[in-house]
């Protein structure tokens, strides 16, 4: 065993909660929804129980309309803003009130490839999966493609995809708070007042009428159709069928979510950019951003060609890829979060996904980059996709995932390689 592939299995353990596993201490103390899914398959390479352990503590947060949350508050925290207390999720477990990209049912089906001793574990997950694909089918759409009501809810909080929507929001009677994040992290790597006084207006949208979801529709403050949500759950779908299909269970609706959603992801795909975008549901406008989430078409099962030049474009701009942001974009900081650096969970989702698909030579790259940023500088949460510097927060769970099950490892061996 490399140094390295210690080092992350220490992360994850030194993060571990009890059944759940902080993203890192300080900047997020509670469990997160698709961090959470990354730790899963990042301790099944070597304790396959605290694996299973993982998701079945994620889904335990299920709220009745089968709204899985992004973030479960298991136990207080003074440190970070903003807590339960704000929130007012109405879930089992003191939550949010928002989602985040399905991976879960992902991560499962590589999990179970590799442990089929977990079965069990997996049919008893299986439904609540479904339940939670469900709520986004029935909530969410929008042509088909799969929209996001708060930036926090695509895990790319501060990209520029909703940047126009973000406009139209008065924060006005927001009133005062107080940060928690910068003060753990450098302020030029967070988002900013602009956009964190919207963040915390949107929550209390959502308490205003207590996370309801047809009430939630009928204000609708901000709803962008993304590719982040869309091709995950469009891929979340696919092994959940498979699972499916494996644990005897009736799938035909899941099929149909299938091609609901491949159609449906075809309304993203914009002409003018020669990219998958984000679409503005308000105003029908695509918001013209190239983004690491728009090459996770092929992670999606879905093999364009089309969209291969802009993924080269970002590629070539980058020392280490893949950015976030496009390095040429006016308006590309390449330490801000979602607003330039490079994130090993968005590498490994794109690069597996051109992995499956034939595409070799890209998926290389991005698989050899993302190695050398952990070889150079450890498990940061991000990097600077020009220097290759680390930023935000350290010794970072998905990070330390990603090396175990995908950056450390040969195409051949990686966990779950089917
Ligand atoms: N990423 C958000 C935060 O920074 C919440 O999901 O707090």
């Amino acid at each position: 065993m490399t140094d390295l592939t210690e080092r992350a299995r220490n992360i994850l353990r030194q993060n571990d909660k009890g059944g759940y596993t902080l993203p890192t201490h300080g900047l997020y103390p509670y469990q997160w929804n698709w961090d959470s899914a990354f730790a899963a398959w990042g301790f099944s390479t070597f304790d396959p129980a605290r694996g299973w352990q993982e998701l079945e503590t994620l889904v335990a947060g299920q709220w009745e309309d089968g709204m899985i949350p992004h973030i479960l508050f298991h136990r207080p925290d003074p440190g970070y803003y903003p807590g339960p207390d704000v929130w007012k999720g109405r879930g089992p477990i003191p939550s949010s009130g928002i989602s985040q990209p399905p991976v879960a049912a992902s991560f499962m089906a590589k999990m179970l490839a590799a442990d089929p001793t977990g079965e069990a574990r997996a049919r008893a997950i299986w439904p609540k999966l479904k339940e939670w694909h469900r709520w986004f089918m029935t909530w969410r759409l929008d042509q088909g493609a799969v929209c996001v009501t708060h930036p926090w809810e695509a895990g790319r909080d501060n990209a520029p995809d909703w940047d126009n929507a973000m406009r139209a929001i008065d924060p006005s009677d927001v009133g005062t708070y107080t940060r928690r994040d910068t003060s753990h992290v450098d302020p030029a790597m967070r988002p900013t007042k602009y956009d964190y006084d919207r963040y915390i207006k949107l929550v209390q949208i959502g308490v205003s009428v207590n996370w309801d979801q047809a009430r939630l529709l009928e204000l609708n403050p901000f709803r962008v159709a993304d590719p982040t949500m869309t091709f995950t759950l469009l891929r979340a779908q696919r092994d959940l069928e498979t699972m499916g299909r494996r644990f005897g269970q009736d799938v035909s609706e899941v099929e149909e979510w299938i091609r609901t959603l491949e159609e449906g992801a075809q309304s993203l795909w914009n002409d003018e950019t020669g990219s998958y975008d984000s679409r503005d549901v308000h105003t029908g406008l695509f918001n013209g951003v190239l983004s690491n989430a728009s090459s996770l078409c092929w992670y999606a099962g879905i093999d364009d060609d089309r969209a291969r030049p802009a993924l080269e474009r970002m590629l070539g701009a980058a020392e280490y890829g893949l950015a976030s942001f496009d390095p040429k974009a006016e308006g590309f900081e390449p330490l801000r979060y979602w607003r330039g650096p490079t994130w090993p969970i968005m590498n490994y989702l794109v690069g597996s996904g051109l992995e499956e698909q034939g595409h070799h030579d890209l998926a290389h790259r991005i698989r050899q980059d993302t190695a050398r940023l952990m070889e150079q500088h450890g498990f940061a949460e991000y990097y600077d996709p020009l220097t290759g510097a680390p930023a935000g927060g350290g010794s970072f769970t998905w990070t330390a995932a990603v090396w175990l099950g995908w950056a450390g490892q040969s195409p051949e061996t990686c966990q779950g390689a089917a």
